[in-house]
């Protein structure tokens, strides 16, 4: 029987391989946060010639990824990303996905915006037939916390200050429970218009184009319907 870490370890050494295929030795990669992540950097990390350098969605992922030697570079810097692997704390059959249990989820979907194409590396109890069950993180600028808050319950969900939580932003994070999200690239535009709201944690709007799904029975591949990804 594997352990959650096995999965974890599967699923990101899978990822390591297809990001191979993606990368050459001019690339910069794109790399998330989280645990699932860390063990997709120590698999890259064997291979860290043959890519230029990677651009980090958070303090944690740069810290991991220089103890391996790996060049970290400003996203400023970058024009072409073939390619950015994170995790999520749900994924849903259209390939949305809930993010930011770790509290990185702007930094995550600015680099995620740069790329040509999002691997999601999930172990299969993150998948889900409706986003909602894990609350929702929303990155909100401190002085507006409790007027976004009002309109989070008028949206009908429940929002709890993350307590001792200061993002990398220097922000803070309100987690929303009780929402059911059937519409989950509307909710992330109507919850984005909400003054003093950085960022929400759904990535619908633009979700994975590739999951890697790791289980006891292996490592599976979901592609994105209609999912165009583009190379150069
Ligand atoms: C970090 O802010 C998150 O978006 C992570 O990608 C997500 O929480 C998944 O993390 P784990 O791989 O640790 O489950």
């Amino acid at each position: 029987m594997l352990t959650q870490d096995d999965l974890k370890r599967n699923v990101a050494q899978a990822a390591a391989e297809y990001a191979l295929t993606c990368l050459s030795p001019d690339s910069v990669l794109g790399v998330g946060t989280g645990s699932t992540v860390d063990f997709f950097i120590d698999a890259i990390a064997t291979h860290r010639d043959r890519f230029r350098a990677a651009v980090s969605s958070s303090e944690r992922s740069t810290q991991r990824l220089r103890d391996h030697g790996i060049t970290v570079v400003d996203l400023n810097e970058v024009q072409d990303m073939p390619l950015y692997v994170d995790g999520a704390d749900e994924i849903d059959p259209g390939m949305s996905m809930m993010k930011g249990g770790g509290g990185a989820l702007t930094r995550e979907k600015i680099v995620a915006s740069v790329a040509r194409r999002f691997v999601c590396i999930v172990d299969e109890s993150k998948l889900v037939e409706t986003l909602g069950a894990f609350p929702l993180p929303v990155e909100v600028i401190p002085m507006a916390r409790e007027a976004v808050a009002r309109q989070l319950r008028q949206l009908g969900g429940e929002p709890r200050l993350r307590q001792g939580f200061i993002t990398d932003n220097g922000c803070e994070i309100l987690d929303v429970s009780g929402l059911r999200i059937t519409a989950p690239a509307q909710l992330e535009a109507r919850i984005n218009d909400i003054p003093g709201v950085v960022c929400c944690g759904l990535f619908a709007i633009s979700g994975a184009d590739l999951a890697l799904v790791s289980s006891q029975q292996g490592v599976r591949r979901i592609e994105r319907p209609g999912a165009v990804i583009q190379d150069t």
